[in-house]
């Protein structure tokens, strides 16, 4: 069986998939996204993803490229031609296609959409979990609106690169206060030594991860003791745990920091738990 991907109106195979060169996510970046779990063969937190679509769409002053419904149906549908039981499904709009020009194109001009799915292995998600991953700092040099989603990520493409050249998985942006924002594709947080779960505020420096969203219902509904504000990376080499949580990750626990080893340098009790309930305290829809 092939992939399949959905472009713009058309299921094509996924080695034909393509947009037009002057597609102005191409040429300027100009698009947003979503990446959705697939878990046993449901869609994971489709309405929280599609209202942070409508979000970012809507603060780029781009189009939805159908009926929010219709969005919906295309992703199950990609999920279920490319028999998806447990991966992703991505989903791109961008401002259309238009002669190169940095200003918005003519009214006329349709957002392009394109939808993927592919799988990936619970078990080796399940390997790595009782591993832990290794996550190396970097300087904070993104644009402020990294509450959008867009397509625009080459900082953190460079900021993951150089996590990966030294043999980490994530990187941790710190701003010029010292605190952590975020991952370079993750939401981040520890565990202090008194038990405390720290994460930073949603309001500015992060995006708002619906996995984040997720664990905070879930720690409010496990009792355990939390606090939204910011904490420094050597609040973060003290700690007792930290971890990492996005839809491509679910809850990651993060053993090792700049090279140093966090807690007792194996996954944490609480990430583990975490880990282990989330999907629990998510909506999913069988696909
Ligand atoms: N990344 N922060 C950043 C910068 C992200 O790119 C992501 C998600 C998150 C976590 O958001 P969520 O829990 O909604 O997945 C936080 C996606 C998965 C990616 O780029 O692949």
């Amino acid at each position: 069986m092939s992939r399949i991907a959905y472009v713009n109106g058309q299921y094509v195979r996924h080695a034909d998939a393509a947009v037009h060169v002057e597609d102005r996510g191409y040429q300027f970046a100009d698009g947003v996204y979503e990446v959705c779990e697939v878990w046993q063969g449901k869609i994971v937190d489709v309405p929280r993803h599609l209202d942070r679509l409508g979000r970012s769409l809507n603060e780029l002053r781009i189009d939805w490229p159908m009926a929010r419904n219709a969005v919906k149906f295309v992703l199950h549908q990609v999920v279920r031609r490319n028999l998806v039981r447990n991966g992703l499904v991505y989903i791109q709009v961008t401002r259309g296609v238009s002669k190169r020009d940095h200003f918005f194109p003519p009214a006329h001009v349709a957002p392009s959409i394109v939808v993927t799915a592919r799988s990936s292995s619970p078990t080796a998600a399940k390997a790595q979990a009782e591993q832990g991953i290794s996550v190396f700092s970097y300087p904070e040099n993104r644009w402020p609106r990294v509450d959008i989603k867009t397509v625009a990520l080459l900082p953190n493409v460079l900021a993951k690169q150089n996590a990966k050249e030294q043999g980490g998985k994530e990187a941790w942006y710190v701003d010029a206060d010292g605190n952590v924002t975020e991952g370079g594709s993750t939401n981040a947080w520890i565990v202090t030594k008194e038990g405390v779960l720290v994460t930073r505020p949603a309001e500015s420096g992060i995006l708002r991860g619906i996995t984040r969203a997720v664990v905070l219902d879930l720690v409010q509904k496990e009792g355990l003791t939390f606090e939204e504000r910011p904490f420094s990376l050597e609040e973060a080499f003290d700690a007792k745990e930290a971890f990492v949580t996005a839809a491509t990750t679910v809850v990651m626990p993060v053993t090792r920091l700049d090279g140093r080893i966090i807690g007792n340098g194996h996954p944490g009790s609480v990430a583990t738990r975490l880990r282990e309930l989330f999907h629990t305290a998510t909506d999913l829809q069988a696909v």
